[in-house]
């Protein structure tokens, strides 16, 4: 996979070099907001016109029927709370690491970055597996839970 990804590099730049626009895919499934995924890696748009809330985006991540971001993750800034996985890569430098638009890609659909990702799609209502009937339809979280949450990775920076 990884020569596909360089290969797909490579066509990128070859595109800004000619001064081409960027390559914007649009998606749109049932029941959610429409975004653009640009270049493969990134939503540069927030889905919602409101700003993110740090404190409420906190909550969810250590709740596990939402986000439950810590059974998977570390996140030193929430040592409070017990339990924190080592599955996926430390957030505690997260915001240092990624652009904003880099981690809300991360949260809608992971899969467009790594398509064997075990992180769930939290913002998605179709190919999902394993959804009980009573979910079927829904995302995990809504478009305002996913910009609370941007909103609080945007605050993790080990040096603070
Ligand atoms: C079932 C485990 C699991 C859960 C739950 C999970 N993740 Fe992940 N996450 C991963 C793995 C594994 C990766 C590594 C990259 C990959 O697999 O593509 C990752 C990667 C990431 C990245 C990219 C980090 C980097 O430095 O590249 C971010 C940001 C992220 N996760 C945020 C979250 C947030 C926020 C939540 C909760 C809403 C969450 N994850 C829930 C497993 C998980």
């Amino acid at each position: 996979m990884r020569t596909a990804g360089l290969v797909a590099g490579g066509v990128a730049l070859a595109l800004l070099a000619q001064g081409a626009a960027a390559e914007v895919t649009k998606v749109q499934e049932k029941g959610l907001k429409p975004y653009e995924i640009v270049d493969g890696h990134t939503i540069p748009k927030p889905l919602t016109d409101k700003p993110g809330d740090p404190k409420r985006g906190a909550k969810l991540v250590v709740t596990r029927k939402k986000g439950n971001c810590l059974a998977c993750h570390k996140i030193q800034q929430l040592n409070d709370f017990p339990f924190h996985g080592n599955i996926g890569p430390e957030l505690t430098d997260v915001a240092s690491n990624l652009t904003e638009g880099e981690m809300r890609l991360r949260l809608v659909n992971p899969k467009v970055v790594n398509p064997d990702t075990i992180m769930p799609a939290f913002y998605r209502t179709e190919g999902l597996h394993r959804v009980m009937k009573k979910f079927q339809g829904k995302p995990v979280l809504t478009d305002q839970e996913i910009e609370d949450i941007i909103a609080f990775l945007k605050t993790l920076k080990a040096s603070q």
